[in-house]
């Protein structure tokens, strides 16, 4: 095999033919589990500007501060690729007023976005994810409804061995006074700590929690929980998120080390990892949001989101879940033309054949019988029809059965219909 000129860039993958029936298999799921519960698609642009973003998502964040890519357009803009679709979703929402339209928007999208992280499996520098934003509400049946929502699609997706986690992080300011007092607790104690994770803390404590270094990990077992900063609202808020959980079945683990990574976070986060991937085992991360509609100059609005990457679900899903239907089908018919004339008919006839619904796939290139019989076997067509010039004289067809090798000749007369008739 040749050495290839160019290669995919690090952390981008090509997504072949064969890796697409499970592509397809997850969003056909998706999409049907949305409109179960009645969210409707939105599309939003690949790139926004810059300062959407740093906004949107914090600037202290990993994602703002190091990740993504930004360049400058050609007008001098300043211009990122969209690392998540919250942000631009309720840019959307703000811009268009979807909040004239209903009070509460249920909105989905599907597509890749682009972190500049260090690759390794699970993680990829362009990637995709099916982002679910419910705009408009702050009953904590949402909150609810939208785990469910996420785990019915999990399980339909063929997942096991999943763990959902859900911790309450408080309104605004209890996360502020929490975070004065996380801060004095690391900086004191972690006093040995290297200059720039002691940084970073100093910038945003709540990240050194999500700390995979095994020798942080005595220092974020110490650590003060925000129990003692939660106000009476929130605590009722997450009492009534659980209730509603466990009187739906749904299993969760309480976990008040869960501080996800944006910093447009309040009240209830969540996140579902998987025995079955490696360090990156989270499939799924999600919260709500209630002051960034506003922080993007939108009415005070409250909302709640997640996003699934859709490569990790990849990893976990087995081939053999996956319906038959979401699998590419094979041609129905497979057509062999022996001679430059026979082939222009053949043409003809793949165009009616198709416009007839009938799948259809013609032997390019020439060649022999034999070769073309060889491409009309390893294509899995049901029939060949063979056309040759004494054929193309009477207005006729060879059609072959693929399956017992009997061959009958047909008129090229209604070839459609009997076809039709043949593939039944
Ligand atoms: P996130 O936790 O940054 O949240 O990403 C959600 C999911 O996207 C992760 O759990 C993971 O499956 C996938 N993911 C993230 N980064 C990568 C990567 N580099 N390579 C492969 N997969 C990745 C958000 O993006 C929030 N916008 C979720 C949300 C929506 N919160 C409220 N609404």
């Amino acid at each position: 095999m040749p050495k290839p000129k160019f290669t995919t860039v690090r952390g981008v993958h090509d997504s072949l033919p064969e890796s697409f029936f499970t592509w397809r298999h997850i969003e056909n799921i998706a999409r049907k589990m949305f409109s179960l519960f009645n969210y409707e698609e939105i599309n939003i642009p690949l790139f926004e500007q810059t300062s959407l973003f740093q906004r949107g998502i914090g600037t202290e964040t990993d994602i703002v501060s190091k990740e993504m890519y930004t360049f400058e357009d050609k007008g001098g803009d300043s211009i990122t690729l969209r690392p998540e679709a919250t942000a631009s979703i309720c840019r959307a929402y703000v811009q268009h007023a979807l909040y004239n339209k209903q009070k509460l928007n249920k909105l989905f999208f599907i597509g890749p976005m682009f972190r500049y992280e260090r690759p390794q499996s699970g993680r990829l520098r362009q990637f995709h994810q099916i982002d679910a934003e419910a705009i408009g509400s702050k009953d904590p049946a949402i909150d609810a409804e939208m785990i469910i929502l996420l785990m019915n699609f999990l399980k339909s997706a063929g997942l096991k061995d999943l763990h959902l986690q859900i911790n309450n992080l408080g309104d605004l300011k209890s996360r502020e006074n929490y975070s004065v007092e996380l801060k004095k607790f690391l900086l004191e104690k972690g006093s040995s700590l290297d200059t720039d994770i002691k940084d970073r803390i100093k910038k945003n404590p709540f990240r050194f929690l999500d700390s995979k270094n095994p020798q942080h990990q005595e220092l974020i077992e110490l650590a003060p929980t925000n129990e003692n900063f939660l106000d009476t609202d929130s605590l009722e808020h997450m009492d009534s998120v659980k209730s509603y959980l466990d009187s739906s079945n749904i299993p969760f683990t309480y976990n008040q080390r869960l501080v996800r990574g944006l910093d447009y976070y309040c009240l209830t986060v969540f996140e579902i990892t998987s025995d079955n991937l490696g360090a990156q085992n989270a499939v799924c991360g999600g919260g709500r949001y209630d002051k960034l509609v506003e922080e993007l100059g939108g009415p005070e609005t409250p909302a709640i989101g997640f996003a699934i990457g859709i490569e990790r679900l990849m990893q976990l899903v087995s081939e053999s879940t996956i319906e038959e239907s979401s699998h590419t089908k094979n041609p129905e018919v497979f057509i062999i033309s022996l001679g430059t004339e026979p082939m222009s008919l053949s043409f003809k006839i793949s165009n009616q054949l198709r416009e007839n619904g009938i799948r259809t796939e013609l032997s390019f290139d020439g060649g022999s019988m034999k070769n073309q019989m060889k491409k009309a076997n390893r294509s899995n067509a049901k029939f060949a029809i063979i056309i040759g010039e004494d054929e193309l004289s009477n207005n006729s067809a060879i059609l072959r059965n693929m399956n017992d090798s009997s061959q009958e000749e047909i008129t090229l007369a209604g070839i459609e219909r009997i076809i039709s008739e043949k593939i039944q």
